[in-house]
């Protein structure tokens, strides 16, 4: 076991408790949620990686919880637990797959609300505790707060001798921004909860819009539910207020498909909420499954990514892409962003950067969502000593004077410029999907002057590899990978060119109309300007390409596959509602041709929008996936 995993480890437990102690006993959080779980998961995977480090008071096993001694302190009939926390889809289908080693499941999906866990006791149908969730064993008595909630009914007809219902106490949105208006100081909405609950004055309370939605149930005498959608009736039953937001799903896919839908309508629901809660519906199953330590085996947090941190711009450096545009580039001080450490973000343009105001030192907002490129938001404060950002009067690659395109565009006029050769085979590698040919790589390659230009690739040999930092085994494996590239279609090819203004919806119609590069480069204008869908400026693009005998001898080098017109090969992502098929159809004939239908990342071909587009959009066109409408997919159908 390595030292420094100890050290960690006693580090991580310090901090946690640090910051449990500061969120709950002081409702008044240290850390972001994000920062608080990236912690807490990393420390729980140390102890899963060397268990002899696991400690019985390990924060990862209960909550170290400081009572507030100005409420008493009250038991709870059973122990109130926590969750286990998904962060993607994949560890959402890793619960899918512990649960069907029990069972096929059938999944009950609810909104997760951000505000103060409580738990209620009635007695025979009488309201005679309420206490906040404590340590988990015992917790703090509001009983006097949460009488005042006209969503928590005092009196229960029918109900059982003894039961204790659990949930969330939450406060909207919009009461909170007007609770500070008026002098409070509450960090978010969830603090403006707990605390106006864990009040003395009961009479103050009263005055908060505060509502209590419950998610489940605790000590029962009698029988109880038996399922998520009888517990849903009951609760109704029983006059607690239940929202719509919540369904039963029948496989992972609906589960998923809930969890985008609540992620794109968050902005617009009046409360926080900061994930869903995906729940075995099976009740009895879910008991026998038992828990963990902290959280039951027959539950997920599905979170949310927290989109947002701030952390400090430590420099602006000038990156060089392939066409020779300067981007100017975040260096930040690395900070963790949904569990991946961020530390560089692009800056887009100069113009921006002075539309945000920003400079060197700055505090700054920064965003990441999904598989998209961290982007700096906005500036959270000035620095003293900070230093605002110009461009470089020459290219920080090769010194070429730089040329001032626009406001937005400077660029580097050199296209012998290392960076962008560089850059342009690191495209051309990726673009052929050539494993194990990436940008650091290409530039060990290009360092020893083994690889220049595209066709130096395919004369590398097993000696040009052979340079420090280079395994026997990933040489082989490089080799192979080259070989299988030329292989590759037609349209993968053309994209790889990185013609300017070709992009991959382009590349696969040019790739229908002509069967090779050659046939491409040497077509006359009017034949391009003839193609559906492509402009005068991008035939342009394509007559201009220089080096046009050099191209053509590099795709010599590729036996493209017979079939060029199908979908092989082609991720779709399908999103909105299709009007003359059915998203089943479209799969299906998406299939047959040869393509497939997956989630939206960055492998994604095209993004089929239907009516009523969800945040899918946003994202496609943060990840730049071209869009086809329903016409546009119907015409690619029909044309293969
Ligand atoms: S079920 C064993 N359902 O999330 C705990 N919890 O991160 C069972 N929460 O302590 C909890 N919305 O305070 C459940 N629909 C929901 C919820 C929910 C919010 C809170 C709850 C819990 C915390 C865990």
């Amino acid at each position: 076991m390595p030292s420094n995993a100890a050290k960690r480890v006693r580090q991580l437990t310090k901090l946690i408790r640090e910051y449990d102690s500061a969120y709950f006993g002081e409702d008044r959080p240290k850390v972001s949620d994000s920062t608080y779980d990236a912690l807490f998961r990393e420390l729980e995977s140390l102890e899963k990686a060397y268990p002899e480090l696991l400690d019985p008071d390990s924060p990862t096993q209960h909550v170290d919880f400081i009572f507030d001694t100005r409420f008493q302190k009250r038991r709870h009939l059973k122990s109130m637990l926590s969750l286990t926390n998904a962060m993607d889809e994949r560890e959402l289908h890793e619960f899918d797959e512990r649960i069907r080693k029990h069972t096929t499941p059938e999944y009950y999906t609810e909104l997760k609300y951000d505000g103060l866990s409580i738990n209620l006791t009635y007695q025979n149908g009488v309201l005679t505790g309420a206490t906040t969730r404590g340590d988990g064993v015992m917790g703090e008595d509001i009983t006097h707060s949460a009488r005042t909630l006209s969503s928590i009914p005092l009196l229960i007809k029918n109900a059982p001798p003894l039961m204790e219902v659990r949930g969330e106490i939450v406060i909207p949105i919009e009461a909170f921004k007007k609770l500070n208006q008026e002098g409070a100081n509450f960090a978010n909405p969830r603090n403006a909860a707990a605390g106006s609950m864990r009040l003395l004055d009961a009479s103050v309370t009263k005055t908060r819009p505060l509502e209590f939605f419950p998610y489940g149930l605790g000590g029962f005498e009698g029988t109880p539910p038996k399922s998520m959608v009888e517990l849903h009736a009951f609760l109704k039953k029983c006059g607690f207020h239940l929202d719509t937001y919540r369904k039963l799903c029948h496989s992972i896919d609906e589960v998923q498909a809930f969890y985008e839908t609540y992620k794109a309508k968050r902005p617009f629901l009046p409360f926080e909420i900061d994930g869903v809660v995906v729940k075995l519906n099976n009740l009895e199953l879910a008991a026998s499954l038992g828990s963990t330590a902290r959280a039951p085996r027959s539950m997920l947090a599905y979170k949310f990514e927290a989109a947002v941190v701030t952390t400090v711009l430590e420099d602006i450096l000038v990156q060089v892409g392939r066409t020779g545009v300067l981007t100017p580039v975040a260096a930040l001080c690395p900070v963790k962003v949904g569990g991946v450490t961020v530390q560089r973000a692009t800056l887009h343009n100069t113009e921006e950067i002075e539309r945000k105001g920003i400079a060197i030192h700055d505090l700054v907002a920064i965003r990441r969502a999904g598989d998209v490129i961290p982007e700096v938001i906005g500036i959270i404060e000035q620095a003293p000593n900070r230093i605002l950002f110009t461009m470089p009067a020459t290219c920080p690659c090769c010194s070429t004077p730089v040329v001032k395109k626009s406001e937005k565009q400077h660029i580097c006029p050199n296209s012998s410029c290392e960076e962008q050769v560089i850059m342009r085979i690191t495209h051309f590698a990726d673009q052929l999907q050539i494993d194990g040919l990436g940008e650091k790589t290409i530039r060990l390659l290009y360092a020893h002057k083994k690889l220049k230009s595209f066709p130096d690739i395919y004369k590398l040999t097993k000696k040009d590899c052979d340079l420090p930092g280079f395994a026997e085994k990933s040489i082989s494996q490089l080799l192979s990978a080259i070989e299988k590239s030329r292989t590759q279609s037609l349209d993968r090819l053309i994209m790889a060119l990185g013609i300017p203004l070709i992009g991959q919806t382009t590349a696969h119609t040019l790739a229908q109309h002509f069967h090779s590069i050659k046939d491409l480069l040497h077509a006359p204008k009017e034949a391009l300007l003839a193609i559906n869908g492509l402009g005068p400026e991008s035939a342009d693009s394509i007559s201009s390409v220089p080096d046009k005998k050099n191209i053509i001898a590099l795709a010599a080098l590729f036996q493209h596959p017979v079939q060029q017109k199908t979908l092989a090969g082609l991720l779709f992502t399908l999103t909105g509602s299709l009007q003359s098929l059915t998203r089943d159809e479209a799969r299906t004939r998406i299939e047959s041709q040869g393509g497939a239908v997956s989630a939206l990342s960055k492998k994604t071909h095209y993004l089929v929008i239907g009516a009523d587009p969800g945040s899918k959009l946003d994202k496609a066109k943060s990840l730049k996936t071209p869009c086809l409408t329903e016409k546009e997919f119907l015409s690619l159908l029909d044309s293969t």
